[in-house]
C-alpha cells in the first residue's frame, strides 16, 4: 500500500499549508475539502514541485456518510494513511440564543464529528502497522468557554480533551496524538465566522508559521501545543489563578466586533 498523509481542509488557510508542508518532505497527499478547483490547482503545485502523488477528494464533511466515503477511496486507491491531519473547521459569532440552529450543529458535524469519525476509521490500522501521527487542529479557544463563540469554544475543547485521552491510551503503540492550538491567524477563517475586519485576526500570526509548529509538534508526539506565545502565557500561567467571571469578561471583550 501507498503510505499517505491525509489534509481535510486542505483548500486554505493552515490546512492548505500542512499540505504544502508534509509533501514538501516527500510524502504523498490526499487533499479534501468542499472546493474542487482550489484543491486541484493545489494537487498540482504539489505535484510538479515535490515530485510526490496528490489525491483530491472534494467533499462536504458536515455530511453524515462523508467521513467514511474518504475511508472507502483511499482503501479502494490502495493508500494506507499514516498521517491524518485533521484541520477542517470553522467558527461563528453570536450569542448563542441569537444563532441559527442549524449552523451551530453544522458546526458540531464538522469540529467534533467528521473529527471523530476519521480517527474512528483511521487510527484502528494506524495501530495494527505500530506507526501513525495524528493533528488535530484544535484552538485556544478550547481551553477556555467563550461568549460570543460559545459552540465553537465548546467543539475545541471536545478536540482539546479527545486527544490528551486517545495519545494516553496509545502511548505505548507507536501511534500519536497531537493537538495544534492556534490563537488567532490569518486566513478565511474570521470572514466564515462572521468577525471579518476584525483587529485581532488582522494582527494575527500566518498560516504557514503556524502550520509549520504544528508540524513540527506532531512529528515530535507531543500532546497540546499553545503556538501563540502571548496566550501560552495567559493560558498556562495566568488564567488558572484568575476568577472564571473576570476570564470570562476577557474573551467576551476579545471577540467583541
Ligand atoms: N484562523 C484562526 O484564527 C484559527 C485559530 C485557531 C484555530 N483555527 C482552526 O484551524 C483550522 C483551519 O482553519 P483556517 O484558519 O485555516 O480557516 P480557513 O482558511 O477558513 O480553512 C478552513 C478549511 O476547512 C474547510 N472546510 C470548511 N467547511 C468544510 C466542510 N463543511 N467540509 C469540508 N471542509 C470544510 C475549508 O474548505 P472548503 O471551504 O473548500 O470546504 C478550508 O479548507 C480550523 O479547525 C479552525 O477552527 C483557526
Amino acid at each position: 500500500m501507498k503510505k499517505v498523509g491525509l489534509i481535510t481542509g486542505a483548500s486554505s488557510g493552515i490546512g492548505k499549508q500542512l499540505a504544502i508542508i508534509h509533501a514538501s518532505r516527500g510524502n504523498n497527499v490526499v487533499l479534501t475539502a468542499r472546493r474542487l478547483p482550489e484543491l486541484e490547482t493545489l494537487a498540482e503545485e504539489i505535484r510538479t514541485k515535490y515530485q510526490v502523488e496528490a489525491y483530491v477528494m472534494a467533499i462536504d464533511l458536515t455530511e453524515r456518510d462523508a467521513p467514511t466515503k474518504i475511508f472507502a477511496f483511499t482503501e479502494k486507491e490502495g493508500l494506507f494513511v499514516e498521517y491524518l491531519f485533521n484541520n477542517a473547521g470553522f467558527g461563528g459569532h453570536g450569542k448563542f440564543v441569537d444563532r441559527q440552529l442549524e449552523a451551530d450543529k453544522s458546526m458540531i458535524d464538522l469540529n467534533v464529528g467528521a473529527l471523530t469519525d476519521l480517527m474512528h476509521l483511521y487510527l484502528p490500522n494506524m495501530v495494527k502497522n505500530k506507526f501513525g501521527k495524528v493533528l488535530n487542529v484544535a484552538s485556544t479557544a478550547g481551553f477556555i468557554a467563550g461568549p460570543l463563540q460559545a459552540t465553537y469554544f465548546a467543539t475545541k475543547a471536545f478536540v482539546v480533551s479527545l486527544t490528551k485521552a486517545t495519545s494516553f491510551e496509545l502511548r505505548h503503540t507507536g501511534v500519536t496524538v497531537t493537538a495544534l492550538c492556534p490563537g488567532p491567524v490569518k486566513t478565511e477563517f474570521d470572514v466564515v465566522a462572521g468577525m471579518g475586519g476584525s483587529d485581532m485576526f488582522a494582527n494575527g500570526a500566518d498560516a504557514y508559521s503556524t502550520a509549520l509548529f504544528g508540524y513540527k509538534a506532531m512529528m515530535k508526539g507531543k500532546r497540546t501545543v499553545i503556538s501563540d506565545l502571548s496566550l501560552r502565557f495567559l493560558l498556562r500561567i495566568i488564567a488558572p489563578f484568575l476568577p472564571e467571571r473576570i476570564m470570562l469578561g476577557i474573551i467576551e471583550k476579545k471577540q467583541a466586533i
